[in-house]
């Protein structure tokens, strides 16, 4: 269902890799509510991915960015103002990666190198996307910016390694940035704090499987999905939520405040 929320609005949406991917859903709905945006993606994904097809059913261009590269972020910021006809009103930051978690090391035994590109891709990427458009004010007031993350901010999820750093550092930059952001631009920063969700991403994390049914369980109202996350996207991105910045919102089904669940304790209670 439609409400025409974005109606009017432009953005930039970062990491649709494939149909699975949340920023893809998210693009999906963003269309539906009347936005218009760029997509983005690394130069690698866009050979792998599919963002083409997403690009033709959503009427939108594409742009190749490395979120890690100051000068690709300069020239996606310029073009799409460009390509949109005026300032942004909404960003996705959808990106995340470890090469630490794809390649089995440890969180005891990291390979530093591959740690400081994971928190690069995964966390400073954000920065550097906010300090593009800031700098270039592309932002339009009442805007609104939105990353995605992990309660492993938080609490010790042991598989999901130095994921869980860089989303610490991920959400401190949301608030910190998110301050001048709405202090000098009446711009809001937000991050989701989404559910387990089987993606390219969410599926690279050893015992993934276990973990979104654990999940499933502990949660009265089950697992945020990819879809969940995307409506509650559009929701931020609207001018329904105009007050609401700095803050690190669960998109979990309650998960984040649960002790046990009866089905955990049926689970573990021997009889
Ligand atoms: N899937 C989950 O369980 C889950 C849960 C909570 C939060 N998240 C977060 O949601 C976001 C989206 O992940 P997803 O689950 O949709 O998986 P995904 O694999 O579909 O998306 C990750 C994206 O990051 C992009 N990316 C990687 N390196 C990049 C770079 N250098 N520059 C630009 N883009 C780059 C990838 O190409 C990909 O499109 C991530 O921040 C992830 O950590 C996922």
């Amino acid at each position: 269902m439609s409400y025409n929320l974005l109606k009017g609005k432009r953005g930039i949406i970062f990491g649709a890799l494939d149909p699975n991917s949340i920023a893809w859903i998210t693009a999906e709905r963003v269309h539906e509510e009347g936005g218009k945006f760029v997509l983005s993606n690394a130069p690698i994904a866009m050979r792998m991915g599919q963002i083409n097809e997403l690009a033709e059913k959503t009427g939108s261009q594409v742009i190749a960015a490395d979120a890690t590269s100051e000068e690709d972020l300069e020239n996606l910021v310029k073009k799409s103002v460009e390509i949109l006809g005026g300032k942004l009103d909404f960003i996705l930051h959808s990106i995340g990666m470890s090469i630490n978690v794809r390649k089995g090391r440890a969180y005891t035994d990291q390979k530093y190198d591959w740690t400081q590109k994971g928190t690069d891709v995964s966390a400073m990427s954000f920065h550097k996307v906010m300090q593009t458009l800031y700098k270039n004010n592309a932002m339009n007031e009442w805007g609104s910016i939105v990353a995605l993350t992990y309660m492993a901010a938080q609490r010790v999820f042991p598989d999901y390694n130095d994921m869980a750093d860089n989303k610490a550092l991920l959400e401190s930059i949301a608030r910190s940035f998110g301050y001048f952001f709405g202090r000098d631009k009446n711009v809001r920063v937000n991050t989701i704090s989404q559910s387990p969700t089987p993606t390219t991403a969410g599926k690279g994390v050893k015992g993934f499987d276990g973990f979104i049914s654990y999940a499933e369980k502990m949660s009265p109202l089950g697992n945020a999905t990819a879809l969940d996350c995307a409506n509650y996207t559009v929701s931020l991105f609207s001018d329904l939520t105009k007050r609401v910045t700095l803050q690190n919102l669960f998109n979990d089904g309650g998960f984040s405040n649960m002790g046990v669940s009866d089905a955990v304790m049926d689970m573990v209670t021997e009889n």
